[in-house]
């Protein structure tokens, strides 16, 4: 094998096992301090402390204080515009320094409906913006079949998209459970500002994230549910009750077409619930 080769074949193992993005812009030789340092505990003992990390992880990451802050912006942001600056100035997530842009939102912000998906993936953190990227395309088919348009100047027929996370995942990796409870005042607070009609939670992970709830999607989906803010400190912004239907994710569907069927009867779930607005 070349050199060439054995670097490529590298990268293909790198990329099977889900490490596909550069976390620094220069290589590190990882081995080379370790050649540099023969093995013998006389030298050992005198190899000097390795140097602290320039960029050092948050400190607070999935403590309280995380979470004290966290709401703290949440509750501080009076409009859209504010609570993405504030989602912006947060220090708490880990994933904001691995990824490109924050992803806010899509659509129409007067839309009476208004859809939330998971976490953005590579495209949408490309891009800064939810669902754009191969099941981006399927949801706007899937929608525009019942007359929905993201790109709608008409709020009557425009929806507004965003996820449970404004940061990409590094590799695409799910959401952990830590990084879902750190958002869960930003997006509960984005639905508040938002004031939808109607909520549509696309997929497992942002069901079960805003209805509180250990139910898998299949048992979820297809009926609706009564959405309410539940953040103890944000509740006392707003306490309204929105419908909320939850429906498969489409990047299960893009895995398993059959259960399309089932997606549609959501769809005209939603359809017959917008039109008795
Ligand atoms: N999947 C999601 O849940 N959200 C996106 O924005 C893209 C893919």
């Amino acid at each position: 094998m070349t050199r060439h080769q054995s670097q490529i074949a590298a990268l293909e193992w790198y990329l099977d096992h889900g490490v596909s993005e550069p976390l620094e812009s220069d290589p590190q030789d990882r081995t080379a301090w370790l050649n540099a340092q023969p093995l013998t505990q006389e030298k050992h003992e005198k190899i000097p402390p390795p140097e602290a990390p320039v960029t050092a992880p948050p400190a607070f990451l999935g403590t309280a204080e995380a979470r004290t802050e966290a709401v703290r912006l949440a509750a501080s942001a009076a409009s859209l515009e504010e609570l993405r600056e504030a989602i912006g100035q947060f220090e708490g997530f880990a994933i904001s320094k691995t990824a490109t842009n924050l992803v806010f939102s899509d659509g129409n912000p007067k839309a009476p409906v208004m859809l939330v998906g998971e976490a953005p993936g590579a495209d949408e953190d490309r891009l800064g913006k939810p669902f754009v990227g191969v099941s981006g395309q399927l949801l706007d088919k899937i929608l525009k079949a019942i007359g929905l348009d993201r790109h709608s100047e008409d709020p009557l027929n425009s929806i507004y998209i965003s996820n449970i996370l404004n940061w990409r995942p590094p590799g695409n990796r799910n959401p952990s459970p830590a990084e879902i409870e750190l958002a869960m005042p930003f997006i509960e607070r984005h639905i508040q500002l938002a004031r939808p009609r109607l909520l549509i939670f696309c997929g497992g992970v942002a069901a079960k994230a805003l209805l509180k709830t250990e139910q898998g999607i299949s048992r979820l989906r297809s009926r609706w549910h009564d959405y309410k803010t539940v953040t103890p400190e944000l509740t006392r912004l707003c306490t309204d009750s929105i419908p909320a239907l939850c429906t498969y994710h489409p990047s299960y569907l893009l895995r398993t077409p059959a259960q399309k069927k089932l997606s549609w009867a959501d769809m005209l779930e939603i359809d017959s619930k917008i039109r008795a607005l």
